[in-house]
């Protein structure tokens, strides 16, 4: 299973990182989609910049790929900021964290992805320093210990989680602006191809672009990594311009169907039918099924699901839907109820 490419995979290899970056949205008119979030944001950061403080801490939640290390970055250039980027696994100490926190200048942003990870320790040190601006440390041990205070810099923190129920309550209660973000339409998503194949110099016509777009589960990072098999595909099979024939044969060799469903979500979707009658059934009970890790399943595969109305998420576990029978071409047993 590992070594296969996934379009939904999160993580990013090399070749990927580094046009991650080539595409990525500088500035806020740039950045496509995601009004509710950045309709506010664009307020925010005129007052701080007007009061010439820092912008107050900021929580982006939501799946993976949706644009939220993209908005952080964006966030920091309006600012006209110093940006530092870290994560929750990154920082195993609280000395770790306490050494980023004093290196940042007045209003920089601290970037932390994936801050549900933070340790218990790390976390602690981050209360004072997001309230207060200030470090409590403790100085020896036993009872000639004692602390001091130690003042940091205004900064603003962005963290970024595929979780927002995993934060605890002190550390969520701490940001001032929290931010959900949203499974992208097929026009957001045709602009951003469009922009990307602008950047990267590829020709592409109208209809695979909507297609693609459709195809993409409302997600940019999976919009991208599809135009760049499609452009793969033209380059040795085509004529250079993508067209429709081109995009379509691309996306039936990466087993993407119609509603832009890979492999794993049509397993999920077999499995709980065949094996579970359809649901309900818990989310460990599926992900032993399946052999693949609970939180694959939850943050990566279901969000979309759930979305596009495949998969309900119900108090007793997972219920496929009448519609994802129909996409099977299975017989659904509860529109044989219906009917009677
Ligand atoms: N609103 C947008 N407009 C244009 N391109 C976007 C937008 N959002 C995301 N992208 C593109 O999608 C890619 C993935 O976005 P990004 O890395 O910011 O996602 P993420 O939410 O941080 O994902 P993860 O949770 O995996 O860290 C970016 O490199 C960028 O090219
Ligand atoms: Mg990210």
């Amino acid at each position: 299973m590992d070594t296969e490419e996934r379009i939904t995979a999160s993580k990013l290899n090399d070749e990927e990182e580094g046009l991650e970056l080539s595409l990525r949205p500088k500035r806020l008119t740039e950045y496509i989609g995601q009004k509710s979030v950045t309709e506010n944001l664009k307020v925010f950061i005129e007052a701080a910049q007007m009061r010439k403080e820092p912008l107050d801490h900021v929580l982006f939640y939501g799946p993976p790929g949706l644009g939220k290390t993209t908005l952080a970055g964006i966030i920091a250039n309006e600012l006209d900021v110093d940006m530092r980027i870290t994560s929750g696994p990154a920082i195993e100490r609280a000395g770790d964290l306490a050494a980023i926190l004093t290196n940042l200048n007045n209003n920089d942003v601290l970037f932390i992805d994936e801050i549900h990870r933070l340790n218990r320790s790390v976390e602690e040190i981050l209360y004072s320093a997001m309230e207060d601006y200030a470090l409590d440390i403790i100085i020896g041990k036993g009872p000639s210990a004692r602390s001091i205070r130690l003042d940091l810099s205004k900064f603003t923190l962005i963290g970024a989680t595929t979780r927002a129920g995993s934060l605890s309550a002190p550390l969520r209660d701490r940001f001032g602006v929290i931010s959900k973000f949203e499974m992208y339409t097929v026009e957001e998503l045709e602009k951003i191809i469009k922009r990307s194949a602008d950047i990267l110099n590829i020709e592409i016509d109208k209809d695979s672009m909507t297609e693609i777009a459709r195809r993409s589960r409302g997600t940019p990072r999976v919009a991208n990594r599809l135009l760049r098999r499609v452009r793969d595909f033209s380059q040795v099979k085509g004529s250079g311009m993508i067209e429709m024939n081109i995009t379509e044969k691309t996306l039936r060799s990466l087993g993407i169907d119609k509603e832009g469903l890979e492999g794993l979500d049509r397993t999920i979707l077999q499995v709980i039918i065949e094996r579970f009658h359809g649901g309900p059934v818990g989310i460990d009970t599926i992900s032993a099924a399946i052999g693949e890790e609970r939180v694959t399943i939850e943050d990566v595969y279901e969000p979309y699901l759930i979305q596009a109305g495949f998969l309900h998420r119900t108090q007793k576990g997972r219920v496929v839907s009448n519609l994802a029978y129909k996409h099977l071409g299975l017989e659904s047993p509860k529109e044989e109820q219906l009917s009677l």
